[in-house]
C-alpha cells in the first residue's frame, strides 16, 4: 500500500492494531491457501509469449469458481484481478495483451477475499531462462522476506522485522524501497499496522498474539527511488534497474508467527541454481 493508505489507515483509528481469534486465524487459513494455490497454477502458466491479461482471467476465474472474488478489482479505480509487475516495476504493474518476453521476471501479486478474509500474496516468475543478476535479486529479495518474518513474535517489535529485512538486503548490495509497505490485513484489504521494511531494533509496535499483517519487501538492484508512470498506477525504479518483490501474509501466534500464504506444492522460493 502507499503512503496515502497508510495514513487513511491511522486517520480511522490511530495506532490500533486488531488482535484476532482462532475463528479469524481460521478464516485467514483458508484465504491464505486459496491465494497459493492460484500463484501455483501461475507456475504453471508462465512462459514466453503469454500475455498477462491471461494471468489476470486465469486469476479471476479461479477466485469465483472457489467462492472468492478478487480484492483488487474496483479497489481505488483499480480494474484488474492481479498485479503483474516486470522486471524494472516495482509493484502495481497492471495486466495487459503485451507477451512476456524470453529472460523476464515478473511478480504475480494476488489478493482474494474469502468469507470476508483476506489472503494476499505475490512471488517472482521467470519466463524461460533468467539472467544471473536476477535470478540473484530474486534470492536476495525471498532471503529478505523470510528473515523478516524469521523476527515475528509476541514481545518483538515491528522495527526488528524491516532491521532484519534491510540489513540483510544492504548487505548485499541491493536497496529497499520505501514508498510502500506491508499492511495490517483480516477483513480489511489493508488496515494498521504499517509495515516498512527497512527500521531499527526496538522500534515500531510490539507484536501480539492475534495481530494479522503482510511482510512484502520490494528490493532493488539499483537505487531504492521510484516514480508513478502517467497511468497513476505503475511505480517503476527510477533507475530503470530490476526489483523484486515476494509476499506473504501473516499472523502472529502465541509460540512466534504462522504464515497463511504457504505453497502448497512448495513452489514459493525461486528455484535454485
Ligand atoms: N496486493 C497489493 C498489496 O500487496 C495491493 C494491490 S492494490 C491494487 O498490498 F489496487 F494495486 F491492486
Ligand atoms: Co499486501
Ligand atoms: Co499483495
Amino acid at each position: 500500500m502507499t503512503q496515502t493508505d497508510a495514513l487513511t489507515a491511522a486517520a480511522r483509528r490511530p495506532g490500533y492494531i486488531k488482535l484476532h481469534d482462532e475463528a479469524g486465524f481460521a478464516g485467514m487459513r483458508a484465504a491464505g491457501r486459496l491465494v497459493a494455490e492460484a500463484l501455483d497454477a501461475v507456475h504453471d502458466m508462465i512462459r514466453p509469449g503469454l500475455p498477462t491479461s491471461a494471468i489476470d482471467a486465469f486469476a479471476f476465474d479461479f477466485a469465483r469458481s472457489r467462492g472468492a472474488l478478487p480484492a483488487t478489482l474496483n479497489y481505488r479505480g483499480y480494474g484488474h484481478s492481479v498485479c503483474t509487475s516486470i522486471n524494472h516495476v516495482v509493484c502495481h504493474g497492471m495486466p495487459d495483451d503485451r507477451p512476456l518476453r524470453e529472460g523476464d521476471v515478473v511478480n504475480v501479486d494476488l489478493t482474494f477475499v474469502l468469507d470476508g478474509w483476506h489472503g494476499d500474496s505475490s512471488r517472482m516468475y521467470f519466463v524461460g531462462e533468467a539472467s544471473r543478476r536476477a535470478r540473484r535479486l530474486c534470492e536476495v529479495t525471498h532471503e529478505a522476506l523470510m528473515r523478516g518474518i524469521a523476527a515475528i513474535r509476541p514481545g518483538a517489535h515491528l522495527g526488528d522485522v524491516g532491521a532484519a529485512i534491510q540489513d540483510y538486503a544492504e548487505g548485499e548490495r541491493c536497496s529497499v524501497v520505501r514508498d510502500f509497505c506491508g499492511h495490517g490485513l483480516g477483513r480489511l484489504f489493508h488496515d494498521e499496522p504499517n509495515v516498512l521494511h527497512y527500521g531499527r531494533v526496538g522500534e515500531g509496535p510490539l507484536l501480539k498474539p492475534g495481530m494479522f499483517f503482510t511482510v512484502e519487501p520490494m528490493i532493488n538492484l539499483g537505487k531504492p527511488a521510484v516514480k508513478i508512470l502517467p497511468d497513476g498506477w505503475t511505480a517503476v525504479t527510477r533507475d530503470r534497474s530490476l526489483s523484486a518483490q515476494y509476499e506473504h501474509a501473516v499472523g502472529v501466534t502465541r509460540e512466534g508467527v504462522e504464515i497463511f500464504t504457504q505453497s502448497p506444492r512448495g513452489l514459493f522460493a525461486p528455484p535454485p541454481g
